[in-house]
């Protein structure tokens, strides 16, 4: 048998060991420290804007933290893209309030703007009230189209939390993912971009925001010698132990990026003349995606064969694939919530398959994943 190709796996760069190995020798073996620090300090200054970065447990908990500082109750509701991994929208439920699902555009699989608007419209006429806030996500690491929804939401006077877990080192207009919105969540889970085994953070606009996110995420202590809370709080913050590892991924971040790039262009070409298979781009020269996932279509009245039998015939072949995010508006446990469509995403989600696409793919490799793909068409 064929060795087994991963989706997307982590790929250590070689200096995580040193600033654990450092954390140990100085007893910061704890939920705070020198690495937390440095490991936000590096993020702030690769994301290249006036920005705070506070690292926490899991991108899960930077929007759930996003939504709190955003002040979302129960009873609000929040707009998120239906495309999109359940944890963008299940913050929104742990605080109680209600999603409303909004459909992508089919250039970049995120949020229709256009459809954005009229969700707004549409819930200020149903309930009297706008939505608390709006999660547009940037799904496979391919920027959303952020100048008209910022646009809308500056209109409505909604602010934006942006899901940027997939996306970090992706552009739009020269101006990294994550810089947007009011605030934005980062995920350094074991498969993105770089990993600290688990792990996440909130990107704010003011030191008083980072200040409020810290105070949330290590129990909402008031300042008092003994323990006195006026709010709940979370056990959210980041490790000393998994920010070595953020600090050390560092280092080979840009690498990551570029490998993944290369990886998405060699799938291109190499799949460019099969029948029936085409490849998301970036849509035009203000997108730049670090193409976390390469994700293609497959049009089985062109391919002959359905998404579903490539991905079974890649399986067969020890390849792993994945069928692209089942919207969330088609999820059993959002069935209740509001949702503004157009179709696109349920056919995305019929025809779509992302690819291997981790960092320690060969070139090889991809050969192989093409050619299992190219049999018998
Ligand atoms: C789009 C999206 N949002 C949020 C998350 C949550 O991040 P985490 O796994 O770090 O909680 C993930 C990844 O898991 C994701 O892919």
């Amino acid at each position: 048998m064929n060795k087994r190709i991963w989706l997307s796996l982590a790929h250590m760069g070689g200096r995580e060991q040193d600033f654990i190995k450092e954390a140990f020798d100085t007893n910061w073996v704890v939920p705070l420290g020198p690495n937390v620090d440095a490991f936000e300090q590096s993020l702030v200054e690769y994301l290249h804007e006036d920005r705070y970065v506070v690292a926490l447990s899991a991108g899960t908990a930077a929007l759930h933290l996003g939504l709190i500082l955003l002040d979302v109750k129960p009873g609000d509701e929040v707009i998120c893209q239906s495309f999109t991994f359940a944890a963008s929208a299940n913050p929104i439920s742990y605080l109680e309030a209600k999603p409303v699902f909004v459909d992508s555009e089919k250039d970049t699989w995120n949020m229709d703007p256009v459809l954005l608007e009229e969700a707004i419209k549409d819930r200020l006429r149903k309930t009297g009230k706008l939505p608390k806030a709006i999660i547009p996500v940037h799904l496979y690491g391919m920027p959303a189209k952020m100048d008209e929804i910022m646009d809308i939401a500056g209109r409505y006077g909604i602010p934006v939390l942006e899901d940027a877990a997939e996306a970090l080192g992706s552009e739009l207009n020269g101006r990294k993912c994550g810089t947007f919105g009011e605030l934005a969540a980062l995920s350094f889970n074991g498969n993105k971009m770089i990993t600290t085994s688990g792990g996440g953070a909130l990107v704010c606009r003011t030191e008083e925001e980072a200040r409020q996110t810290k105070f949330y995420a290590t129990q909402a202590r008031d300042a008092a010698p003994h323990y006195q809370h006026t709010h709940i709080g979370y056990n959210y913050r980041m490790s000393n132990i998994c920010a070595g590892i953020g600090r050390g991924q560092m280092f080979v971040l840009d690498e990551h990026v570029a490998r993944r790039r290369a990886i998405h262009t060699l799938y291109t070409e190499l799949l460019k003349d099969v029948p029936g298979i085409t490849v998301l781009q970036n849509p035009d020269g203000r997108f730049d995606s670090n193409f976390w996932l390469t994700c293609i279509l497959v049009d089985p009245s062109v391919a002959g064969k359905t998404r579903e039998d490539i991905r079974l015939k890649l399986d067969a072949e020890n390849i792993e694939t994945r069928p692209l995010w089942k919207p969330m508006h088609l999820q059993p446990v959002f069935v209740d919530a509001p949702f503004y469509g157009n179709g696109t995403s349920e056919h995305l989600f019929d025809i779509g398959l992302c690819l291997p696409s981790g960092p320690t793919l060969t070139d090889e490799d991809i050969r192989r994943v093409v050619d299992t793909i190219r049999q018998d068409m």
